[in-house]
């Protein structure tokens, strides 16, 4: 069954809880990169424009004890959305009480509140009671009781069970939740690409550790017609064929998984044929093309040219792509070449729908410059993971079905 959208809901005049995902960079009091504030606009402007009084509510960051919080406050947030909306926003610096209910009885139909870091809740009188990351069911009530109708935006956080984002669903009553336009977007590339995919549909998975990207994989391994294996992960595999790897990452207890990988997909799973190997983890190291494995006292940080053909090879006929995960150590350009090689390529399939789901991914196609070439780039990590575990986001599920 469909859920319930912003479009279903009433807004005129109505308390409109959002829950949105501003967990963005702050360097120095200021927003770093604020595409998930960006990309919740739509739905806010969509809410104020229909006569909603918009409140809303994000974590920042992990809080876990009190000296945590001065560094995480939504502050500068609030300060960075009302630049982008033009116009006030009222920042309240608690999460509860007297202070917040009065600023929110005191809108006009049109206004926007953003209140303090949801997590603040995690830490009271010094204690880490996670009232927030524990959806507390009384704090999820406190909050529902704030407002009359709840929207969820926060793609990013939907893959956990915390109060902002279900208990306040779980509270507000039947009928009165919604996912915003981003959530909608999000559900539609990433859902589509993994269970209605316009084939050839190809994964590429690449990031360190395998162990992160088991779920994906065997799930994967079902839907997708190849699937591409870069990234530090790779060395595991590499060590499950017996080939040297040198001091290149590994993750020992992982090689019996990988092995049972390689046999349940046979030609499916693609793997590096050679690797950029380096004498040192540093940009500036002495750095050797191999083939078949990795020199003693080396460690392979990036793909090789032949890889990268390979790759490419899989790629040029994909009517469908899944990327999660650089192909190499790309924050050191000597060893981007493999993620910006296969980056760009997927930025020239102009028949292909094109997904990056999330976290390092996003950081390497934008540190690139080649993330307006892509059709859709998540704005969840872990949410977009767990969405390619084949897995229920706790988020979504607590919203009202149509
Ligand atoms: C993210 O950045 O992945 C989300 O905002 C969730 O944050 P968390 O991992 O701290 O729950």
């Amino acid at each position: 069954m469909a859920k319930m959208t912003v479009e279903d809901l009433p807004l005129e005049g109505k308390k409109v809880l959002m829950r949105v995902d501003f967990n963005v960079p702050i360097k120095d009091g200021k927003v770093g990169d604020d595409n998930r504030i960006v990309a919740a606009l739509p739905t806010i402007k969509y809410v104020i424009e229909h006569g909603g009084k918009a409140i809303l509510f994000s974590h920042l960051g992990r809080v876990k004890k009190e000296e945590d919080k001065p560094g995480l406050s939504m502050k500068p947030v609030a300060a960075r959305l009302s630049n982008l909306l033009n116009k006030p926003v009222t920042f309240v610096p608690v999460t509860e009480g007297k202070q917040l209910e009065d600023a929110i009885n005191q809108m006009n139909n049109g206004d926007v509140l953003m209140v303090q870091n949801t997590r603040y809740e995690d830490v009271k009188d010094g204690k880490y009671v996670k009232r927030e990351s524990g959806n507390d069911p009384e704090l999820g009530k406190y909050w529902a009781s704030l407002g009359d109708v709840y929207v969820n935006d926060a793609f990013g956080t939907a893959h956990r069970n915390h109060a902002s984002n279900v208990g306040i669903a779980q509270n507000i009553g039947a009928g009165k939740s919604a996912v915003g336009f981003l959530m909608e977007k999000e559900i539609k590339f990433l859902g589509n690409a993994v269970d209605n995919p316009e084939r050839p549909f190809v994964a590429i998975l690449g990031g360190a550790k395998v162990s992160d990207k088991i779920g994906v994989i065997d799930h994967l391994l079902g839907k997708a017609d190849k699937i591409i294996i870069g990234g530090g992960m790779a060395y595991t595999f590499m060590a499950a064929q017996g080939k040297k790897i040198g001091n290149s990452l590994v993750e020992p207890d992982k090689e019996d998984v990988a092995k049972e990988i390689m046999e349940k997909a046979g030609d499916k799973l693609v793997l590096p044929v050679d690797n950029v190997e380096a004498d040192a983890f540093k940009n500036d190291a002495n750095t050797k093309v191999v083939e078949g494995g990795i020199d003693d006292g080396w460690e392979g940080l990036d793909i090789g040219p032949k890889s990268i053909a390979k790759f490419e090879d899989v790629l040029k006929d994909a009517k469908t792509v899944v990327w999660n995960g650089p192909m190499g150590v790309f924050e050191m350009p000597n060893f981007a070449k493999g993620t910006l090689a296969i980056g760009k390529f997927l930025g020239s399939l102009t028949n292909a729908t094109t997904i990056v789901g999330g976290g390092d991914s996003t950081a390497a196609a934008k540190q690139l410059g080649i993330a307006d070439k892509l059709t859709h780039i998540s704005t969840g990590g872990g949410a977009s993971l767990t969405y390619l575990e084949g897995k229920t986001l706790p988020g979504i599920a607590a919203i009202s079905e149509k």
